[in-house]
């Protein structure tokens, strides 16, 4: 597939499923044989499901699943390529020692365009197999399955951050926690002229992804969200607990059409009844009107002393909306990790801040997207990538960098200039001269690959 057909087709069907059906990579696959360690996929429809989700919870320490969640896992797990590690001497051979899931997504990028990227999850190895490169193994062995599917980026949100820059991943989208206190908060933003309501769950889970849909091209990092989410957020999974406590709300404008929804859940406070905690578990707004209508009647419930939020944007427009900022307590983290596979099919899907020229000596550790590319970009924000022939003199600014530093830049979340106070970038005036850095050349750089909001992903895979 050329870099303007990626650009403008997303995620098709039926490369999506071609990926799922694919091989696991047999660099990989020798590597493990080698060890003794036998690497194959798992059909989500077959026999050897359940164990593989047995195995994938207790790598994450959790409980055993019960036979309706593996049922209803198996019933919303069909969009994932599914593979796990066995040991064919383990007393329990059928269970696999190392787990890993992945599925071919759309990420926004910068700009509102979407590109196929590649959403890593459920990696685990089993305690009694730690520390032998089974992980390393997996994930070197899921990129170059990506890379060899023609799909540029891959993606993947983290429960330790030290794990994957050595695969050339970067945070590229950071999340904000946000743990309101009601009292103090005072809504001073829009009080719109719709109404919110209370609907059912079944009603908010049709909902939501229809208004998820509609907007998630605007929020650079987001993706579309697969169903087994949306029934986690509505409580709507049959296998799901407490779902009693979720409430939902819609927010209709005022000619009558809905623009928003929430689900939220109060725990009551035993020791004050007039200090009970919200948990607002998703929120989707397509409309101004509809965001602050949603957020203020949240935050004005009787009752409720606090509201607590995860992964909101770091730049939450709700900042500006309560008279007494300090009322949000607001803890940021990384979240949403980038690693770009191909860099000319990448940088050309994106926008960019501002029109000039740039050299990126660009390395990889995986050796997938090392190389010198010249990326021009326009007026109209749009940019043209080619690589740099050896010996080529261009006279524009350089960037040095790793593909996991070129990768957190990508949705617009750093700077340049951050980065290379940080010491992660070095930026030269010229890539055609003599080695100097101007603060000049750091601002070019940072206009070019920057942009004006900051990226955002809602949920955590
Ligand atoms: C994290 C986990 C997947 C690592 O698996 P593993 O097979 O032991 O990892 P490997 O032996 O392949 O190690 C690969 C590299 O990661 C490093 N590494 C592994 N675990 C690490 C940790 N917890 N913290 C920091 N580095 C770690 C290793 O030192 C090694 O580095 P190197 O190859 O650059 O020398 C495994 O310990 C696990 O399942 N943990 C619980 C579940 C979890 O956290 N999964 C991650 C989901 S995002």
């Amino acid at each position: 597939m050329s870099t303007s057909e990626i650009a403008s087709q997303g995620a098709s069907e039926s490369d999506r499923a071609a990926f799922r059906a694919g091989p696991v990579d047999e660099e990989s696959r020798l590597r493990l044989a080698d060890g003794g360690l036998d690497y194959r996929r798992v059909a989500v429809d077959g026999d050897d499901y359940a164990a593989w989700l047995q195995s994938a919870a207790r790598g994450f320490q959790d409980g055993e699943r019960s036979p309706e969640q593996v049922a209803a896992s198996r019933e919303r797990s069909g969009y994932r390529r599914v593979t796990g590690v066995y040991d064919p001497q383990a007393p329990m051979a059928e269970a696999p020692v190392a787990t890993i899931a992945s599925w071919i997504a759309e990420l926004s990028v910068p700009g509102g365009a979407v590109i196929p990227s590649c959403a890593i999850s459920s990696v685990t190895v089993a305690p009694t197999h730690r520390r032998r490169g089974v992980a390393r193994a997996m994930l070197e062995g899921e990129l170059r399955a990506t890379r060899d599917a023609g799909v540029p980026v891959a993606m993947l949100t983290v429960s330790e951050s030290p794990l994957y820059g050595r695969y050339g991943f970067a945070p590229a989208a950071a999340a904000a926690a946000w743990k309101i206190e009601t009292k103090r908060a005072a809504w001073i933003g829009p009080r719109p002229d719709g109404r919110v309501d209370f609907i059912p769950r079944d009603r908010v889970r049709q909902l939501m992804p229809v208004l998820h849909e509609r907007i998630r091209h605007r929020t650079a990092g987001e993706i579309d969200i697969a169903a087994s989410f949306w029934d986690l957020f509505a409580g709507t999974n049959p296998a799901a607990e407490r779902t009693g406590e979720k409430r939902a709300i819609q927010y209709t404008d005022a000619s009558g059409e809905v623009r928003g929804a929430a689900v939220y859940a109060v725990r009551e406070n035993e020791a004050d009844f007039t200090k009970g905690t919200v948990s607002v578990h998703y929120l989707v707004a397509e409309t101004d009107d509809a965001y602050a209508a949603l957020w203020r009647f949240l935050l004005e419930l009787d009752l409720v002393a606090e509201v607590d939020a995860e992964n909101l944007a770091v730049d939450e427009r709700l900042l500006w909306m309560i008279a007494d900022q300090r009322a949000a307590k607001i803890t940021v983290r990384d979240h949403q990790y980038v690693r770009i596979l191909d860099v000319v099919a990448a940088l050309e899907t994106r926008r960019f801040g501002a029109s000039d020229r740039l050299v990126l000596d660009v390395s990889d550790p995986l050796g997938i997207a090392a190389g010198r590319y010249l990326l021009e970009t326009a007026a109209d924000g749009t940019g043209r990538v080619r690589r740099v022939d050896d010996g080529e003199q261009v006279d524009a600014v350089l960037l040095t960098l790793g593909i996991a530093e070129l990768s957190a830049t990508y949705l617009g979340g750093v700077s340049v200039a951050t980065l290379a106070a940080a010491g992660r970038v070095t930026v030269h005036d010229t890539a055609g001269g003599a080695a100097s850095t101007s603060s000049e050349a750091v601002a070019t750089a940072s206009r070019v690959l920057g942009w004006h909001t900051a990226p955002r992903l809602s949920i955590w895979y």
